[in-house]
Order: structure tokens, then sequence, then C-alpha cells
């Protein structure tokens, strides 16, 4: 399916190529109206070309409408200003591209992906430590981002880079060894993991012997001592376990978990590579790179004690998916105090000849209710708080202050879809470098940017149209329906207009990587649709406007629904 805008861009550059036939201009540019006085859509390129063709814009724009007669669904093409070009469609033709992108399963999404791979490096928490609400922004923001680029029909590969390996888990095997109980040490939950790794560390600080005792453990792990290494995979296989199981309640889905430790085997392949490629220079005694073109500060990629780093398993890990995938990218979500290190990943594969495109998506941190949440001191709200109390609160907005007796399951399923709803909203709906603070209220508001308003009128304009349905024994939502979507008043128009613009809107969200396009799109549209019902009457009118309209109300609770879930938010039909 063409999107509105490729269309009309095809009939003015046919325009444009006639009034001047050498000039060889590109495809114009065409965009939807900025306000619905000047039309449904303008191009605005006569500007542009003013300085190509050295004639004045308007003259230009002129000469384009004189040489190519109106098409059929252009109803008026008109110019205005300097040389801008003011289309409106028309309504005709509007109800048949929203009838064709209703009928569509990818309601019209361009299947741009096709053949095409990315690589989704997010969520990515450290092994051994429960999830707190610092990694719900990458795991939510990321996973957004993995299901935009599907819609669009790429191949994603979704790996969990879980941090796996380092010196952290030699403090870890000692505090397993001294500071759990036996029942502990038996079930090894994460949370107790986490304790032992707190104490174990704290002692190292003061206590010689046991900084000594930890590093000792360190090196048997990594020259493969068997009651270590069963240890530390033991680590691993908890730490997923319950990492899985916040991911389960979140709707998120890995296609892959290759931790740091993956890549052990290639790093010290990537130091020759880096040292035969003349990148590399010892630094009292460490390997650095230097960035004097990108004036950055040196990255270390092997410590003067022969480890290696962060670095050096990022760059062994970008070559690998490189090989193995031939992504067209890779793109990382952190949060954005991991900015320079993804400058300098990034550089250093540049110079080692690396095509894939790699970006970050670097997110701001998320304060709550005015306070700043800290990673290093243990009073984080885990993630396992949060989205409980998402539940309980919701159930509260649900059932009212003051219900008695038991929540009954389609309730409580409703809340925890409500719940998680809101707290993924509030995090999709802000340009993912912003800073945001978590606020309850705000965050559950039935009315204003919320996820809780965008489901209520999904459900909404569901019973709408099941109410219909059960009067006239037919669902507008039936791909056959055969019913034209009404377009004729403003409020109908301006509804529709903005529903074509969908796939644009995925789209774009997926290009820079920034789901928020895509709520701030779905927000503005059900806006629209609660004007129009507001001065629309559906049920109410005469069969053929009653018709025309309810077939315009399916088609938006299709767009909401999909958009929904591309954000991973539940979308319920009723509540
Ligand atoms: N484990 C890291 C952290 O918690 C994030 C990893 C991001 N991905 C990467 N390839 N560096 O900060």
């Amino acid at each position: 399916m063409q999107t509105c805008e490729s269309e009309l861009s095809a009939w003015l550059a046919g325009a444009f190529a006639k009034a001047f036939p050498d000039a060889g201009i590109p495809a114009p540019r065409v965009l939807p109206a900025t306000d619905a006085k000047f039309g449904d859509f303008q191009c605005n390129d006569a500007m542009g070309l003013a300085k190509i063709l050295h004639k004045p814009p308007r003259t230009i724009a002129e000469a384009a409408l004189a040489a190519a007669p109106l098409p059929e669904f252009v109803e008026k093409a008109e110019i205005a200003g300097p040389g801008f070009i003011n289309i409106s469609v028309s309504p005709a033709w509007t109800a048949e591209r929203i009838e064709e992108m209703a009928a569509s399963p990818s309601l019209g999404i361009p299947q741009s992906g096709e053949g095409k791979c990315v690589v989704m490096d997010y969520s990515s928490p450290n092994a051994a430590k429960q999830m707190h609400i610092g990694h719900i922004r990458s795991t939510v923001i990321g996973n957004a981002i993995d299901r935009l680029y599907r819609a669009l029909g790429y191949r994603v590969v979704a790996d969990n880079h879980l941090g796996d390996w380092g010196t952290q888990f030699g403090i870890l095997i000692k505090g397993y060894r001294e500071c759990l109980s036996p029942a502990e040490r038996e079930s090894a939950a994460v949370a107790d993991l986490e304790r032992a790794y707190v104490e174990s560390s704290a002692r190292a600080k003061t206590d010689e012997e046991w900084k000594n005792a930890c590093r000792a453990e360190l090196v048997k792990l990594q020259q493969g001592d068997p009651e270590n290494l069963a240890l530390w995979k033991r680590f691993i296989d908890v730490s997923i376990a319950e990492f899985t199981r916040i991911y389960d309640l979140l709707g998120v889905k890995f296609d892959m978990w290759r931790g740091e430790s993956h890549y052990n085997d290639r790093l010290p392949g990537v130091i020759e590579e880096l040292q035969k490629a003349g990148l590399a220079e010892e630094s009292e005694g460490a390997l650095i790179v230097r960035f004097e073109e990108e004036k950055l500060p040196v990255a270390i990629v092997r410590k003067s004690d022969g480890g290696y780093n962060y670095t050096t398993t990022d760059i062994a890990c970008a070559e690998a998916r490189t090989e193995e995938f031939a992504p067209d990218r890779i793109v990382y979500v952190t949060d954005d105090r991991q900015q320079l290190h993804f400058k300098q990943l990034f550089a250093i594969c540049a110079r080692l000849g690396m095509k894939t495109k790699l970006v970050h998506v670097p997110f701001g941190l998320m304060s709550f209710q005015g306070k700043a949440i800290s990673t290093r001191e243990g009073n984080l709200i885990k993630l396992d708080e949060l989205l409980a109390e998402a539940e309980r609160r919701a159930l509260a907005v649900i059932r009212g202050e003051n219900a008695q007796g038991e929540p009954s399951e389609a309730e409580l399923r409703l809340a925890r879809q409500i719940g998680f709803g809101a707290v993924k909203y509030t995090d999709l709906s802000h340009d993912p470098a912003t800073a945001i603070d978590f606020d309850w209220d705000k965050a559950l508001a039935l009315e204003g940017n919320s996820g809780p308003y965008l489901q209520y009128a999904h459900a909404r304009v569901c019973s709408l149209i099941d109410r219909y349905s059960a009067a006239e024994g037919a669902d507008p939502r039936a791909a056959a329906c055969g019913i034209p979507p009404a377009v004729s008043t403003p409020a109908e128009k301006a509804l529709a207009l903005k529903m074509l613009q969908f796939p644009a809107a995925v789209a774009r969200a997926a290009d820079i990587c920034k789901p928020s396009v895509l709520a701030d799109y779905l927000f503005g549209l059900s806006q629209l649709y609660s004007s129009f019902y507001q001065s629309s009457p559906v049920l109410k009118s005469e069969p053929a406007v009653r018709d025309a309209r309810i077939a315009l109300c399916a088609a938006f609770g299709k767009i909401l629904a999909k958009g929904l879930e591309l954000l991973g938010i539940e979308a319920p039909e009723r509540i």
C-alpha cells in the first residue's frame, strides 16, 4: 500500500518534470498540512528549487501546477504565500484509502524492512542483581523499538546482553560462600545473591585479606576451575529465571541471551586486530585507543593487569553480530551515562572498517515522585514492587476506592493491563533522551496524555461497535463489510486524514528510534476521535450516516489497538 504522501509526491514529481524537463528535480516532499485551513497536504519544495532554477518560487509552483492536470483524487491545489502548494484531496479517495488501510493486516505499515535485519540490544541487566526501576526504561523503550521494526518487516534479533562476566563474580563467589546460610546457598535466590555481593564488596573495601580472596576466586573462575565455573553458571541460571518472570509480566521476549561472557574467546583476537591496524598503543602498562580527531578521552582496551573490559567485549560483540546476522543496524538502549562508551565504541568499529550502522539510544534517568533514584545505595525500588504497586493502584481506579469483597479474576487481569500500561506509557510518551519524573496520579489519570486514557478510548469504541453489531447483525470491523467510512464533515475528515498518517508515524518512530513519535500520534488521534464523537452522533443517526460513521470508528479502533500493541501496551476491549 502506498502512503497518501507518496502518491501525491508522484503526481507532483510528474508535474515538476513536465514544467522543467531538464532540471533533474528530486521527488517532491509532501507533508500533512499543519492547519486544516491550508488544505489537507502541503508541498514547500518550490522554495528550495528557486536557487536551482533561478526563478521565483511562486512562478515555479505555478508552472508545475499548469503543466499537469489535477489527478482525480485531488480536489484542489492552490498556491499560497511565496510558493507553498496546498492540496485538498477528495473525500471519496480518502474514504477508499481508509477502507484499504483497515482491510490490510499491516494497517498500511510499509514493509520497508523486508530482507533487512536489526539487532536490538536492550534491557541487558547485570546477573545476580535484582532488576530495579532503573531497568524499566531500557526494557520498555527497547521492546517498543523492537516491535516497531518487526511491524516494518525487519528481521529483528533481540539480544539480552546480560552482564555476566567480570570482577564482580570473584566478590560474589566469596560472598556466596561466606555470607549466606546453607539454606540461602541452597536456593540461591537473586535477592540473596545481591545481598551476598553487597556484603562481600563492602568487606573487600576494608579488609585486604578478603579482597585478595575475592581476587583469587576470580582468577580461579577465569582459569576454568570446575567448582567456581559451576557456581557462576548457577548464578546466571537463577538470574535468567528471575528476569524471565519479570519479562513475562511485561510481555517482553528475547531471541537470545548472549551475555558478555559469550565473547570471551574473541577478546585476544580483538586486541591483536587493534594492534595490527595500529589503533592501539601501550600506556602505563595498559593498552589504549586515542580519539584525537573525535576529541574524546582515551579508551582502555586492555587493563594493566592484562584483563579485558566492557569496551573490549563490546568490540568483539559488534564484530560477532555483524558476521552472524549481517544486520543493517545494531541498536543499543542504555541510560545516557554510557554515551561516552558508545561514542568510543562506534569510532573504533568505524576505524576497523565495520559498515553496520551502530545506533545508541540514550535515555535520561527516571526519578520517582520528585526523588532521584540512586544506583549506588541499596534504596532502589525493585521492578517487582513497582509493578505490584501499579496493579494495586489500577485496581483501586477500576473498582473505586471503597470497593467491598475480593476482586474478581477479570478485575485483576484488567488492573494489570491498566497498571502496566500506565507505567509503560509514561516512559514511552516522553522522548527517550529526556529525564522523567514518575508520578502515579499522572500515570493513571483517565484524562490527558496517559496510557489509561488511550485504553479507555479503545474500550469505548469497542463497546460502540458491539452495540452496533448486536443491533444490526453485522461487524463493521470485518474486512469485507463493504461500508465506506464517513469523511464528509470537518470532524470526520480531520479524523480520517490523521488515521492515514499512522503508517508514516510508525516508520518515523522506528527510523529515529523514538517510540514517543508513535505515542504522540496516538494521543493526537484519540483527541480527534473524541471531538468527532462529541459532535457526531453515531448509533442515533439515520442508517446511511450511522453505517458510514461506524465504519470510521471501526478503523479508528483498529489503528489504536495496533498502535498500542506496537508500544507493548495491551488494549482490552472492555473496561
Ligand atoms: N549491562 C549493562 C548495564 O547494566 C548494559 C549493557 C548494554 N549493552 C551493551 N552491549 N553494552 O549497564
